[in-house]
């Protein structure tokens, strides 16, 4: 059986999915929310160490403002109301993307970071404001600087991603067939998922059946 010790979650579909039950797509997006907290206990429950959660991209940004703001607000609530309780469940939060939101935002997210830090339950990593090509064209940048030698090593450690194990599997849900810029170094090897179920219908039967299905896959690594 394949070991698990990192699920990478593109959470889409909420707008469809709001649309079509409550004709509103911010409903959507509520409903999402309670989706990835049954993920969260789902996780933990399963004994994964890593999450990641792709929230908002950097492409997200051409969406109407409303929508945005939303978003953000719902985030923001999420994290006054239960960042306590995640580091009491020794969850550490970390974000990953460029922090360039609100003076109350950016301070909120600093702040649950460094509150979690020291957390080893389970690593949230929540991608906000990511996008892949952006990541890795600041790693090279990075490297140039510092006159890093370019190898694949050096690049994993000057990613945003660096001390974080690769993705062993990455689930879509939504009924879409891409990556949409998200960790396209780090899951080169992944086991990929492409689940129908929107967002906010998906629950943890189907999180348990796609980890059951995960570790009896025949991992090669390009060996026989
Ligand atoms: C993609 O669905 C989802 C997002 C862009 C936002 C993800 C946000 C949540 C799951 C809720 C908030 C999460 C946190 C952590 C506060 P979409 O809107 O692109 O769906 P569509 O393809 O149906 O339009």
């Amino acid at each position: 059986m394949n070991p698990l010790k990192h699920v990478a979650i593109i959470m889409d579909g909420n707008g469809r999915w709001g649309k079509k039950y409550k004709n509103s797509r911010n409903a959507g997006h509520k409903a999402g929310l309670n989706t990835v907290e049954k993920i969260i206990r789902e996780t933990i429950k399963n004994r994964i160490s890593f999450l990641t959660l792709f929230a908002f991209s950097t492409e997200n940004w051409k969406r109407p403002k409303k929508e945005i703001n939303y978003l953000f607000n719902l985030l923001e609530n999420f994290l006054v109301d239960k960042i306590e309780d995640l580091h009491k469940q020794n969850i550490k939060l970390k974000i990953l993307g460029s922090k360039r939101f609100s003076p109350k935002l950016n301070n909120l997210l600093n702040n649950s970071e460094k509150k979690t830090s020291k957390n080893t339950k389970l690593q949230i990593n929540l991608a906000l404001n990511y996008g892949s090509k952006l990541e890795l064209i600041e790693a090279f940048k990075k490297m140039n600087r510092k006159k890093t030698t370019i190898s694949e090593k050096n690049l994993s450690l000057n990613l945003q991603t660096k001390n974080i194990p690769d993705p062993d599997l990455l689930i879509r849900t939504g009924d879409t067939k891409r990556l949409s810029n998200f960790l396209l170094w780090q899951i080169a090897y992944s086991e990929i998922f492409f689940e129908k179920k929107l967002w906010p219908a998906f629950n943890e039967k189907d999180y348990n059946r796609i980890i059951r299905e995960y570790k009896n896959i025949k991992r090669n690594f390009g060996k026989i």
